[in-house]
Order: structure tokens, then C-alpha cells, then sequence
């Protein structure tokens, strides 16, 4: 590669707390490690994607299984569809202590939490990892994880992100309210442990959420954990580019994706904000051999581990809408597609791929792919055919890095790591050591100064 960007790819693993990875066959794999439950599990892909130079290991997080499909939940169940769900933070926290500069997000909802807590929460692991964390901040998708939560119905879509905006609003708020050197800890006689001036009270007073303050954790090492953002829908993108410091973004073919990413960078620049510090990476799933026919024969290996009831149970649990009730080809009538209060990014691929008003489940199926390793592009071959279509996205204005996802675990992971890894170091477009300590370093954000007054702008 002689032109373009040089060593400032970003490379996210794509984590999930449960019992498959984020392909639902992936717990079929017997390459698969199956002890998921434990913290061995986790600190073991911590380490791999530490020696890998990964830039951040992330969670996902929804607060219930995917059983919408036929109110159910035996489906999911049964053929371990995304059914076991843990709470990521100690996962989190047990891979932040195995390692010294990997960054470790996870994903935590603006909707059935209060923001005081889920500050505290992820300051306090901030400071546990030394300033490494960042936070994934979403609305979550369902009426299941409503009634899990003591809500009858999830809110609807772009009201969700009216509140997330008041709820960013009072975390970020709090995480700026001691100023950075508030904190003396002066421990000769009459010393003080902390400044009183430099300790203030948010008294936020919203439309929806009131939280008064002090916080009670002062700054961390990298000031405040780094903010994630996926919001894909109109709504979503504003939402995305007031707020994300790392956006994540779905698409499947290149064409898409350089449309989505000038979007989401003019977004940013709408928004008040320089978009070249804000990193945009999609979701992808590198399939890596010694060589192609070795790499071929484990796609496919990966694809026949898919069932035919994944589709719809993950399709259900995105859209919060029972499939069961109709046949596969029957359309899907205009009241229902408008009350799709989950993501309405997929809805509205569907119907605009498909050319279709009123497209079908089978139609949903087709265009999403959920619930296969097609949900997101596929990057199959030896080292240098992966690194080749990773570099082509990434010097082709499509994005500034990649949400690795594995078709196993951890082998997907440590595939990636020891083959794919060495070939963008050696084509000098991926680092070789981590910049710094800190998250907000190794991602080359500017230092985040809090001055006791909630300020958002870089
Ligand atoms: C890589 C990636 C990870 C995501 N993780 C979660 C998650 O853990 N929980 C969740 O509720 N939504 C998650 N989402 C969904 C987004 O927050 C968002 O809802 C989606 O991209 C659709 O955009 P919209 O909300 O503007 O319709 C994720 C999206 C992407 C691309």
C-alpha cells in the first residue's frame, strides 16, 4: 500500500455475555470453548485481543431473551438462541484487570435505567481499569425487556432518544462535576482530602429525568469513560453524532457504507463537532485460513450451523413483533410496520431493498440475514484476501476500523489475532503498540478536561 491512512485502523472486538457469540450457531461450533459462565472464558479473549493490539473489547447487552417469536421463550431456549444473557459489567471488569491496555466497553440502556447509576457504575469501573472504559449507549429494542423492567410496552422509538438525550445530558454532567483537580487527599494535620469549590451539584432538572448531585466519584485517569453510539434511523444518527465518540454502524456492501459513513461524518459536523475525532467502525465477520479453499471450507462450516428458527426469533426481538402470527409470505400491513417501535434502521432496509411497501417475514428474513454470519459483510480468505477487503473499506472512505465479530469463541478471535493481525501491521495501515494507557489516548482523543461545568465539545 503505497497511499492513504497509515496505522490509525481501529479494531473493536465484538464481545457478547452469553452463551454464543453474536451468530446463534456459533455455541455448535465444536471448536467453541463452552465455558462460557466463567471468568476464564473472557480474560482468556482479553489477552488474545491484548497480544492482537486490539483497540477495544465491547459488549452488547439486551435485558431479556429473544422471546417475542410466538410469545415463548422454549425457542430460544432450546437452540440456545441469545438466551443466556449476563451483566457485562464484571465481565468487563475481570478482562480490565487481565490486561494493562486494552480498552473494554459495554453496552448499558438509557431506558430502564437512572443515569445517576449507570455514571457511577461506569466511572467507577474506569477508575478500576485505569481509564480504559467506554459505554455503549442505547435504548434498547422490546417489550420483553419492559416487562423484565416492570414496564407494560417499550416507549416508542424516537421518544426513547428524547430521553436519552436528557439522560447523556446528567451522566456526562456528573462525570464533569468534580473538576479535575478537585481531589488533595493531603494527609498532614489539617489537610484536606478534597477541594469543597471544586465538587459542585448538577441539579439537572429535565422533562423526564431529575438528578441533583454531587457525584460521588471523582474523574478517572482518561477524565471520563469514552461514549459508544450506533443509532442508524434518522432520529438515531442525531442522536449518534451529538453524542458517540465511537460510532458504530451496520452495512452490508461498500456502496452502502461510504454513503452511510459521509452521513454520519456530516452528522457529526451538524452537530458542532470535528468528525475526524470521531471513529466510525461496522460490524464485520473476517473468516481467516492458511488458504482459501481452507478458509471457504470454514465458511461454510459456519454457515450449516445456523437453524431456520433463529431468523425470526432475532428479527422478532429487533422489530418487537411476533412473527408467529403470520405466514411467511403474507405482507406485513402499514400500522404494523409503523408501530415497529425497535430498530427501525432494519425496517427500513427491508422495505427499501426490497422494493416492497409491504414486505413479507420471508422478505425480513432475506434482507437482514439476521440470525447468519451474512448479517454483516464477510471477510473469507487467507490473511492477505481479509486484510485486502478490510483495507479497501478502510481507505475507500467507508469507515476507521472494524467491529470484529467471531464465528466462534474464542477461536474466532485468536484466528484474527494470529493471522490477520500481522498482515495489516506489516502493510503499516494497523499499530504495532498501543499509543498509551488510556482508552481516550490509544483512540487519539484529545484530553477530556472537566472544569465542573458538563461540556460535550471536541
Ligand atoms: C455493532 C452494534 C452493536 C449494537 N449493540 C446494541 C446493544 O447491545 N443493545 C441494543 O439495544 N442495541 C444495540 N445496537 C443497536 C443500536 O443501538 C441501534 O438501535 C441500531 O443501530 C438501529 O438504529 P436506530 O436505533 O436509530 O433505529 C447495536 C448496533 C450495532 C451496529
Amino acid at each position: 500500500m503505497a497511499e492513504g491512512r497509515r496505522a490509525d485502523m481501529v479494531l473493536i472486538a465484538f464481545m457478547q455475555a452469553q452463551n454464543c457469540t453474536n451468530y446463534p450457531g456459533s455455541w455448535r461450533h465444536p471448536q467453541g470453548i463452552p465455558d462460557f459462565l466463567s471468568a476464564e472464558h473472557y480474560v482468556r479473549i482479553a489477552r488474545t485481543l491484548e497480544e492482537g493490539k486490539f483497540h477495544l473489547a465491547f459488549f452488547d447487552d439486551r435485558l431479556a431473551m429473544p422471546d417475542i417469536f410466538g410469545n415463548d421463550h422454549r425457542l430460544a431456549v432450546q437452540w440456545g438462541i441469545r438466551s443466556v444473557k449476563m451483566d457485562p459489567v464484571p465481565l468487563m471488569t475481570a478482562m480490565g484487570l487481565a490486561t494493562t491496555r486494552l480498552g473494554i466497553g459495554g453496552t448499558c440502556t438509557t431506558t430502564y435505567f437512572e443515569p445517576f447509576d449507570v455514571a457511577r457504575t461506569f466511572m467507577t469501573l474506569d477508575h478500576m481499569i485505569g481509564g480504559r472504559a467506554a459505554w455503549n449507549v442505547v435504548t434498547s429494542m422490546n417489550d420483553s425487556e419492559a416487562r423484565n423492567m416492570g414496564v407494560a410496552e417499550h416507549p416508542d422509538h424516537d421518544l426513547r432518544y428524547d430521553r436519552a438525550d436528557e439522560f447523556v445530558e446528567i451522566v456526562l454532567g456528573h462525570w464533569q462535576s468534580w473538576e479535575d483537580d478537585a481531589l488533595v487527599v493531603d494527609t498532614r494535620p489539617g489537610g484536606v482530602f478534597a477541594q469543597p469549590d471544586k465538587v459542585h451539584r448538577l441539579d439537572y432538572r429535565g422533562r423526564w429525568y431529575n438528578s441533583r448531585g454531587p457525584f460521588t466519584v471523582p474523574r478517572s485517569p482518561q477524565g471520563q469513560p469514552v461514549i459508544i453510539q450506533a443509532g442508524q434511523s434518522g432520529r438515531g444518527i442525531r442522536f449518534a453524532a451529538r453524542w458517540g465518540e465511537l460510532v458504530f454502524a451496520s452495512y452490508k456492501t461498500l456502496p452502502q457504507a461510504r454513503a452511510l459513513y459521509r452521513t454520519l461524518k456530516d452528522a457529526v459536523a451538524a452537530a458542532g463537532r470535528n468528525p475526524d475525532l470521531v471513529r466510525i467502525a461496522p460490524p464485520v465477520y473476517p473468516i481467516v485460513g492458511e488458504t482459501r479453499a481452507i478458509a471457504e471450507e470454514k465458511r461454510a462450516f459456519a454457515d450449516s450451523l445456523a437453524r431456520p428458527e433463529d431468523a425470526l426469533a432475532l428479527l422478532g426481538e429487533v422489530l418487537n413483533i411476533d412473527f408467529a402470527q403470520y405466514g411467511l409470505d403474507d405482507p406485513i400491513g402499514e400500522a404494523v410496520l409503523a408501530n415497529m417501535t425497535g430498530q427501525h434502521a432494519i425496517r427500513d432496509r427491508v422495505v427499501q431493498v426490497s422494493g416492497k411497501s409491504n414486505p413479507t417475514p420471508r422478505d425480513f428474513i432475506d434482507v437482514s440475514r439476521r440470525g447468519t454470519i451474512h448479517e454483516a459483510p464477510v471477510f473469507c480468505g487467507t490473511p492477505a484476501d481479509v486484510a485486502d477487503q478490510m483495507e479497501e473499506w478502510y481507505q475507500g472512505e467507508a469507515c476507521d476500523g472494524f467491529v470484529v465479530a467471531a464465528t466462534h469463541r474464542p477461536g474466532g478471535y485468536e484466528e484474527f489475532a494470529r493471522l490477520v493481525v500481522p498482515e495489516l501491521q506489516r502493510r503499516g495501515v494497523f499499530q504495532k503498540e498501543y499509543r498509551g494507557r488510556t482508552l481516550r489516548e490509544n483512540l487519539g482523543l484529545p484530553p477530556c478536561v472537566a472544569r465542573g461545568r458538563p461540556t460535550m465539545r471536541h
